[in-house]
């Protein structure tokens, strides 16, 4: 099986738990994109919920497959999330980003009384940090802002290069108009510690850890889909 078809094992394995009437919050990224184009199915099939999309990315998908969206301004709270990672290990501390969606993302996991992490099984790993950590910085002050990462990254033993995003030629921007620094921290021993560092720094909008976020993943491989709990 290649990774492809693993992202559609565990998107179809998630749609189990999509309820009649469920105000849905949807991912960004290849494997959510395989479950809003399964979603799609389901909703011309007569399942009626609401999607609110973590990205512009996603809210484009969802409206060329006609997925009713709302804003999450509409639908303060969610019942349920569904997207992808970039990494899990097994207390489902997740590293997202990726894709540059963390930001809304996190905001509407938080909304969302349950989130369904969808992954092939590349993404599961013992210790995050393999992956280059995205972290969203205002554009303000962007180098204080790096030197502050990285002297807090220090003060927990961790070193690394912070690569600025671009896109082609350009500076990456996010949704919501912010720059991406791809930290290379390599393995993070801690991850709850490195997120109370960022969370204190005022230059950083928001970091792609996410701990105590997910309730379950969902993992496919070879072998089929699993269920992953803490
Ligand atoms: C988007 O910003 C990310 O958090 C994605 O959820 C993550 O990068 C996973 O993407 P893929 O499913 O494409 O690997």
């Amino acid at each position: 099986m290649d990774a492809r078809n693993m992202k559609v094992k565990a998107a179809e394995a998630a749609l189990a738990y999509v309820e009649d009437g469920m105000r849905l919050g949807i991912g960004t990224g290849s494997t959510a994109e395989e479950f809003v184009r399964l979603l799609a199915e389901k909703v011309h099939g007569g399942l009626r919920i609401v999607g609110v999309p973590t990205s512009e990315r996603t809210a484009r998908l969802c409206l060329e497959l006609g997925v009713p969206m709302n804003s999450l301004d509409e639908l303060p709270e969610l019942d349920l999330t569904i997207d992808g990672a970039d990494e899990v290990d097994t207390n489902l501390t997740l590293v997202k980003g990726g894709g540059g969606a963390l930001l809304r993302e996190k905001i509407v996991a938080a909304a969302s009384n349950r989130m369904i992490v969808i992954a092939d099984e590349s993404k599961l790993v013992d210790m995050i940090g393999g992956f280059p950590l995205p972290i969203e910085v205002n554009p303000f002050g962007r180098k204080a802002t790096r030197i502050a990462i990285e002297k807090a990254a220090s003060g927990l033993g961790l070193a690394g290069d912070l690569t600025l995003r671009t896109s082609g030629e350009d500076v990456f921007t996010t949704d919501g108009g912010h720059y991406i620094f791809d930290a290379s921290f390599g393995r993070i021993p801690d991850a709850e510690a490195l997120a109370g560092e960022l969370n204190s720094i005022p230059g950083v909008v928001e970091h792609g850890l996410f701990i105590h976020m997910a309730s379950f993943a969902i993992i496919a491989g070879e072998a089929g889909a699993r269920t992953l709990k803490a």
